[in-house]
């Protein structure tokens, strides 16, 4: 059977994840999740305290990126791909509230785009993957077979955003949570290098008043309609 590429952009905490990783898991393709690849080098940034004063180091960061080992390794007991970082399982450290406030800024930066679309690309040479990101169907990979662009609210953003974060422990208010989405959406579509926007010839899906099994069967349908044409 033909192998694709299938590119699912969108808002964060739409649900891309979700949808990306399990159609991905039932035909057999990779699945990656560029969102970790940029939270990654962020929780890096962090470490290193190139946020000092408010502002990112780039010189430093440059410097240090060709030393950055990001990837994606399965764990046997969750049965998904973790995050890992020089070495280092930093799946659980990369979804916490400090690096959400900083990983759009650093995205922003031209020089971190095109090194991590350059490591994207060269994950999805042999096709067979489902890439989620905001800039997989315009940037990465243009010539995707198959690109969708998920969408819900951003009130239903910031709930669904809270749950996910209260089942992990954290603690956050709801306003806290909007904010971040709404701050995040701003930097994410107005940057100039890759912004977030729908690629032409995507599909958009608006879930916000969609069952996760409801976006599932859509999205194999999708899927199954562009294998058989
Ligand atoms: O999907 P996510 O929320 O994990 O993404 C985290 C941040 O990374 C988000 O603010 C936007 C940025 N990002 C990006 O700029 N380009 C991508 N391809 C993926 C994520």
């Amino acid at each position: 059977m033909k192998k694709i590429v299938i590119a699912i952009d969108g808002h964060s905490s739409g649900g891309k994840s979700t949808m990306a990783r399990e159609l991905a898991r039932e035909i057999g393709y990779t699945y990656i999740d560029t969102g970790a690849m940029y939270r990654a080098l962020t929780l890096y940034a962090l470490r290193q305290g190139l946020f000092a004063g408010g502002r990112i180091e780039e010189d430093k960061l440059r410097a240090a990126l060709p030393g950055i080992h990001i990837s994606f390794r399965m764990n046997e007991q969750t049965g998904r791909t973790d995050t890992w970082l020089n070495g280092v399982n930093v799946e659980k450290e990369i979804r916490g509230m400090d690096v959400a406030a900083w990983v759009s800024p650093l995205a922003a930066l031209p020089f971190v785009r095109r090194d991590l679309v350059a490591r994207q690309q060269e994950m999805g040479k042999e096709k067979g993957i489902v890439m989620d990101g905001r800039d997989i169907g315009t940037v990465v990979f243009p010539e995707a077979e198959l690109k969708i662009f998920v969408t819900a609210s951003p009130e239903v953003r910031a709930q669904r955003r809270l749950d996910e974060m209260r089942a992990k422990g954290e603690t956050a208010s709801f306003e806290e949570v909007l904010e971040n989405v709404k701050k995040r959406d701003l930097i994410d579509s107005t940057r100039r290098e890759g912004p977030l926007r729908q690629a032409g010839d995507a599909l958009l899906l608006d879930n916000s008043a969609m069952s996760p099994a409801e976006q599932k069967v859509w999205l194999m349908e999708q899927y199954l309609k562009t294998i058989n044409t």
